[in-house]
């Protein structure tokens, strides 16, 4: 059985006084839970007062970036260190916005991918085709790049730590999803490409999906064979929604 995993991007949202506000109502309903593993992303300013709230719960904590050296003269990054410190065990990289208004290609995400799993973090990297390129037939041809690139190197051990993200950018926050056998068909695609490129590990490899997972899509998109769990952002910011996401599973 593969490791079910729900995490929540909540992007850059929340004051402090508010992410712990959410991380008391997500403790109340889901903290007890370990399957799925709950994974929950607050911006990098809210870590350590969301962490203490976490004290005591299984819910886990994810950062949403994390720069791909150890440190020295990178101003405004944060180091992987940094962010182990402040109680966080995943990672988000590559995220479609991360590539889309900072530039990040798949080298960048594969330097921080290494330096992540070198520091003891736990990736959760994000894929996913635009529009134009799905309905240009080129979906695969986009995902396969991006899988390739962003995983180049990576050991058989370090690929089993590894989570991946299919996101199709036109599902992100636009409130279309992908039906359940669009994103099946891509999960199964996702991990062949690993097994052709990584071998066997490739089973044991959580595929989530993201973009536009609400509680009415969740199940359907969550009973492929494929689709180990999601990246949820809007739905992520309302408890009750988060909550019953996780409870689909
Ligand atoms: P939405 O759930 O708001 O579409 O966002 C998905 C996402 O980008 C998660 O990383």
């Amino acid at each position: 059985m593969r490791l079910k995993i729900i995490a929540g991007n909540w992007k850059m949202n929340k004051t402090n006084a508010e992410a712990v506000e959410l991380t008391r109502v997500l403790v109340d309903l889901v903290g007890d839970r370990e399957h799925p593993r709950v994974v929950i992303c607050p911006p990098f300013t809210a870590l350590s007062e969301v962490a203490r709230t976490l004290t005591g719960s299984k819910i886990h904590l994810g950062a949403q970036n994390v720069y791909s050296e150890e440190s020295g003269a990178f101003t405004g990054e944060i180091s992987p260190a940094m962010l182990l410190t402040s109680g966080v065990s995943y990672v988000i990289l590559g995220h479609s916005e991360r590539r889309e208004y900072f530039a990040e290609s798949d080298q960048m995400v594969n330097a921080k991918v290494k330096m992540a799993l070198q520091a003891g973090l736990l990736p959760i990297v994000c894929v996913g085709e635009r529009l134009k390129e799905r309905e240009a037939g080129l979906t695969e041809v986009v995902v396969g790049e991006q899988i390739d690139g962003s995983l180049a190197g990576l050991t058989e051990e370090q690929i089993a730590k590894t989570v991946i993200a299919y996101e199709p950018v036109w599902a992100i926050g636009t409130g279309k999803t992908a039906t359940p056998e669009m994103a099946q068909d891509v999960h199964a695609f996702i991990r062949n490409r690993l097994k052709s490129r990584h071998g066997a590990v490739a089973d044991e490899v959580t595929i989530q999906y993201g973009g536009s997972m609400k509680p009415d899509n969740a199940s359907g998109l969550l009973s492929q064979p494929d689709i180990d769990g999601g990246l949820i952002g809007g739905a992520s910011l309302k408890a009750e929604q988060f909550a019953k996401i996780v409870d689909s599973v």
